[in-house]
């Protein structure tokens, strides 16, 4: 069944110092983790293992990307193997910014989202249309365009396993936040959209998390959506207070 996710996308943001030091702060407030609530951060490669230990059991720890290839000679790649063997057990994929700055395609993203499934390793998998698409009404087919690429080749029961992100690309990181009913709306249409092509139980039982520009003040609006699981947060996520905020809208 759906469950509630709070993830931090820390980016390529901290030095390790303060890095242990966020993790620490949120250690230290960890009884006010809901129960239910899922937590999860995304630090930059290099602090992934060690934070995993700092933060289990309360939070769990998920790479920003990883290589759709097992191993090889690919230089400078990290594998969901790789990953897996030190007890990474999430992946965002398909983030807007791999998108734009790595060239990553609905066929790359396709192939990254199958190496964490057969590595036993949840994909977020992020969807979103530019501020363009969306001025030009074509939000919604970008949208299904990239799930149906990525994810409708899956089995109903590998796709039950994906976490979906809704990050509408013109929120992301400048402040302005999909308004509650623009999320919802998107999110509903995904829900609707891989009901029809597998059945309501696979719909039901996938997350949708929304991000963009989710902060202290706007999440508990956010997440009381029908159809919001939760969210995946950038900014907000590297304070640790904003961040704990956030993680108990999702209640
Ligand atoms: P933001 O980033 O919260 O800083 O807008 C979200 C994301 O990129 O996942």
């Amino acid at each position: 069944m759906r469950k509630k996710i709070v993830a931090g996308n820390w980016k390529m943001n901290k030095s390790w110092p303060e890095a242990q030091a966020l993790v620490h702060a949120l250690i230290e407030k960890k009884a006010l983790i809901p129960a239910g609530v899922q937590v999860i951060i995304a630090p930059p490669a290099p602090y992934l293992q060690p934070l995993s230990v700092t933060a289990a059991p309360a939070i769990a720890v998920a790479s920003q990307n990883c290589s759709q290839h097992d191993s090889g000679a690919y230089t400078g790649e990290i594998s969901s193997a790789m990953l897996a063997s030190m007890q990474v057990n999430f992946c965002i994929i398909g983030h807007s910014e791999r998108r734009q700055f790595y060239s990553e395609n609905n066929e790359i993203i396709r192939t990254k989202v199958y190496a964490c499934l057969r590595n036993a390793i949840t994909p977020i998998f992020c969807c979103g249309e530019l501020l363009a698409e969306r001025n030009a009404g074509e939000h919604f087919n970008t949208v299904a365009a990239q799930v149906k690429d990525a994810l409708f080749h899956l089995s109903a029961e590998d796709v039950s396993k994906v976490v979906i992100a809704y990050e509408p690309v013109w929120a992301i990181g400048t402040g302005v936040t999909a308004s509650n009913e623009q999320a919802e709306e998107m999110h509903a249409f995904i829900r609707a959209f891989v009901s029809k092509n597998y059945n309501q139980d696979v719909a039901n039982s996938i997350s949708i998390l929304y991000g963009g520009s989710v902060n202290a003040a706007n999440a508990a609006e956010l997440f009381a959506c029908p159809n919001v699981d939760g969210g995946l947060v950038g900014g907000a996520s590297l304070k640790a207070d904003d961040f704990m905020t956030i993680i108990q809208a999702a209640q």
